[in-house]
């Protein structure tokens, strides 16, 4: 059932897991890049590409494996407050890996940013739209790649954009429920997500998807983010799928 022969696989553990019942959307915060450095004598920036080359290995493990979606928190509406010189590398890691279109080529891939891209540069912005013209029109999964974002920003937005629906008298305020601020968010055309992953020994969300898991599992491990591997990955799939959700009933 699963065709994947690389290097470090547990092709047991990967058998164990259940086709038909995998998260649709995962979400990943890639932590502890810094760390994964410090401990091996390297500028922090080093830890970075690092993580940036492992989200290219697991986002295409789980797009084998059948996952959808995938959403990834490169930089955050938070990270500017690092020093300058962390801030500009991970601005051209960002850059060097939207350029590098035909890094997930061939897999399938269709790539999308979320986030204020206000406050990014205008060289960015080109590639971005570049790159989510380029693979548009493949129909694997998606990788959404969460680039100046926030959950509680994303919320604001999405709140803005009513109120001026209200001002323009097309909704009378009160009436505003739930699925219309759903419809707001970035992620309005993906299921809210299953599985949110963590790695690198922090139990916190750190405002991200904020509004997309409500009903979200957390797993959680100390492993830093640039040797979170694909059978780490496998085991998270499994012990997700050992959950009982219950969304609020019984
Ligand atoms: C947190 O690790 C990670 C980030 C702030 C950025 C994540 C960015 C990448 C993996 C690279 C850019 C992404 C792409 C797709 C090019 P940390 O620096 O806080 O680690 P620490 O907690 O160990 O210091």
């Amino acid at each position: 059932m699963f065709n994947i022969f690389k290097r470090g696989i547990d092709k047991k553990l990967l058998q164990e897991v259940d086709p038909a019942n995998l998260p649709r959307h995962v979400g990943i915060i890639m932590d502890g890049n810094g760390r994964w450095a410090e401990k091996r004598g390297l500028p922090r920036t080093a830890g970075h590409r690092a993580g940036a080359q492992n989200l290219k290995t697991i986002t295409e493990f789980a797009g084998q494996m059948g996952i959808p979606y995938i959403t990834a928190y490169a930089f955050s509406t938070e990270n500017w407050k690092r020093p300058k010189e962390e801030v500009d590398a991970l601005m051209q890691l960002l850059l060097d890996y939207l350029r590098d279109k035909d890094q997930l080529a061939g897999k399938n891939v269709t790539i999308r940013v979320i986030g204020d891209r206000s406050a990014l540069s205008d060289e960015i912005n080109r590639e971005i739209d570049v790159i989510e013209d380029y693979t548009k029109d493949r129909d694997g999964m998606v990788l959404y790649l969460a680039i100046n974002y926030g959950g509680r920003q994303e919320i604001v937005r999405g709140v803005n954009n009513l109120c001026r629906r209200v001002q323009q008298g097309e909704l009378e305020p009160g009436d505003v429920t739930e699925a219309m601020l759903s419809a707001e968010v970035y992620t309005r055309d993906v299921p809210e997500a299953d599985l949110i992953i963590r790695p690198s020994g922090e139990l916190r969300l750190s405002n991200f998807l904020l509004w997309q898991s409500a009903y979200s599992e957390f797993w959680f491990s100390d492993i830093n983010w640039p040797d979170f591997s694909t059978k780490d990955f496998t085991q998270a799939i499994l012990d997700y799928q050992n959950r009982n959700r219950r969304f609020g009933g019984r």
